[in-house]
């Protein structure tokens, strides 16, 4: 199938995001690599997506799941090469799958050659000024040079003796000690960066998703701001923060795009920026990456009011830069939401995960039901879906994961004050009998729990009211039922219904409440999360005819 030339492919494309240590190992080693992912592009197809997004394959010593790139340019020995790469991506091509590829600018490994030249040199060498080193305070600079905090430690700045520096320099980095981030003021960081999207835009990669884009650029004038005169992460509307969401990376998203559009089609891309949405458009506009993530629906709970502020606010700021939206129930950062949704709204997840899910009951069932409903109202909406391996699956959260086998850093540097994000990123489960459940041959570099085989790619495949049956039919219908990016709204007379349709007469409802909810007749029910309970004699259109009754926690599509 050869990928067509439309620049704008992406607008409403179906998205799977593949967390490559943990999809598919090929060679027994407990870690999923890339000839594993070349091994399921069938299963892949079976998705009918428009593209796959890789996490990092980089190579890494894994201090934070790949997002500590030793090298931009390679790929881990551990996963495979180069050419493993490109068999990989040829052979997606031809089944009409594009791939993206994750790129992180806000900071490298501690193992990248830069970083380990800098550590070896003197203070003020150009060497360091590829990162952001500084003098520390105090009568012989014990402290740190500001109170920057980090993600997964309590300081952003590192003293250089714990990297085998020699002298007596703080060193900065936004997430992990292993994390140094890079000085975004040196114009040898920014030419770096677009050689490496070179590098992959010539091999042949569609897109680029871009890990902590308001990052990069940080106020580095001397004083060091304090963090602590701003409310939160980012300040809203002026793009003065000190360390994130700042102006200045716009300038170099400028740049980037230039490089995209030299491509045909043009390259895209998609920027993980946690701003407010008004400062989002900037990151999505057609002159920057043309698209951003979309998180407010991460955050919002399974309910008709949650879902339809989202949308509302979401539409209308993807609007405002010209680009599409997107829709993700969850990534590799995020509980999954079967959990989320089985779980009472008022629940704290956090304590709940760190009791070993002990502190309240989860509605396993219920729960599924409604992801697998959510999952269908997004793909309904105009824009992206992004889908995260093993939704498809309604795999639950892992909880319960001893903590000696705790790789996530968010754990093991943030005070143990969250068990972190492991329980999303186990390997998944292909079959529900053998070794690591079809995984690989030689076990699986987080543990699997027992329940996994009920919700095996294999096991699901023979049932057709399975989340991955259900997920197939819906991705495949969505192909047929697209249309242009609209939608409009329809009462239902139910606060706990959300109808809206698209100008070809698709129709989307949904059922977050718990009793039945009687839609009529529309029209051809052409898919359901759940089968429809029963059916009834309603008028419609003026006539008697009959009509269906959604369930609790469901989605309905219909063809008027
Ligand atoms: C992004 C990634 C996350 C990672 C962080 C630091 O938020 O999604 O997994 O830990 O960046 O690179
Ligand atoms: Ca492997």
């Amino acid at each position: 199938m050869a990928l067509s030339l439309d620049k704008d492919w992406w607008r409403q494309a179906a998205i799977y995001q593949i967390y490559p240590r943990s999809f598919k190992d090929s060679n027994g080693d407990g870690i999923g690599d890339i000839k594993g992912i070349t091994s399921q592009i069938d299963y892949l197809s079976s998705l009918s997506l428009d593209a796959v997004w890789l996490s990092p394959f980089y190579p890494s010593a894994l201090a934070d799941g790949g997002y500590d790139v030793d090298d931009y340019r390679d790929v881990d020995p551990k996963l495979g090469t180069l050419s493993d790469f490109d068999e990989m991506l040829a052979k997606l091509h031809e089944v009409g799958i594009r791939v993206f590829v994750d790129i992180v600018p806000n900071h490298s490994s501690n193992r990248h050659e830069w970083f380990k030249a800098a550590i070896a040199s003197e203070p003020g060498s150009d060497a360091r000024n590829r990162y952001i080193f500084r003098d520390g305070k105090g009568a012989n600079g014990e402290l740190p040079p500001s109170d920057w905090p980090s993600h997964f430690a309590p300081s952003a700045w590192s003293h250089e003796s714990t990297q085998g520096g020699k002298h007596n320099q703080w060193y900065c980095h936004l997430f992990a000690p292993e994390q140094p981030d890079f000085n975004w003021d040196n114009p040898e960081v920014e030419a770096d960066f677009l050689k490496t999207l070179r590098f992959w835009a010539d091999r042949g990669v569609d897109g680029f998703r871009i890990d902590v884009a308001a990052g990069m650029k940080k106020d580095l004038s001397e004083p060091l701001r304090s963090q602590a005169t701003y409310p939160g992460m980012n300040n809203p509307l002026t793009g003065d923060d000190v360390l994130f969401d700042r102006n200045e990376v716009h300038e170099v998203f400028k740049s980037w795009r230039k490089l995209f559009n030299e491509y045909s089609p043009p390259r895209v891309a998609v920027a993980e920026a946690y701003v407010r949405p008004e400062r989002l458009a900037l990151y999505s506009s057609p002159d920057e990456l043309g698209q951003a993530f979309n998180f407010d629906m991460l955050e919002a709970y399974f309910s008709a009011t949650d879902y339809k502020k989202v949308i509302d606010t979401s539409i209308k700021h993807s609007g405002a830069s010209g680009s599409s939206t997107t829709w993700c129930l969850n990534n590799h950062d995020q509980m999954r939401p079967a959990t989320k949704y089985g779980l009472l709204a008022s629940v704290d997840r956090i304590r709940w995960k760190n009791s070993g899910g002990t502190t309240h009951p989860l509605d396993i069932n219920g729960g599924i039901h409604a992801a697998v409903a959510g999952s269908m109202l997004i793909m309904a909406l105009p824009g992206c879906t992004y889908i995260y391996q093993g939704e498809e699956l309604g795999l639950h959260e892992v909880v319960g994961i001893p903590e000696s086998e705790i790789q996530d850093p968010q754990y093991l540097r943030n005070l143990k004050a969250d068990l972190g994000r492991d329980g999303c990123r186990v390997p998944l489960p292909w079959t529900s009998t053998g070794t690591s459940f079809g995984f690989g041959s030689g076990g699986s570099h987080l543990p699997q729990p027992k329940w996994f085989a009920d919700y095996s790619v294999e096991i699901e495949t023979e049932h057709d009211l399975s989340p991955l049956s259900t997920f197939r039919k819906a991705l495949a219908l969505r192909k047929t039922l697209q249309s242009t990016e609209e939608m409009s709204w329809h009462e239902t007379g139910d606060d706990d219904v959300l109808h809206f349709s698209r100008p070809n007469g698709w129709h989307c409802i949904t059922n977050f409440g718990g009793g039945f909810y009687n839609f009529g007749n529309l029209g051809e029910v052409v898919h359901s999360s759940q089968p429809l309970a029963q059916s009834g004699i309603y008028m419609a259109h003026g006539k008697m005819s009959v009509g269906g009754e959604l369930p609790p926690a469901t989605t309905v599509w219909i063809k008027a």
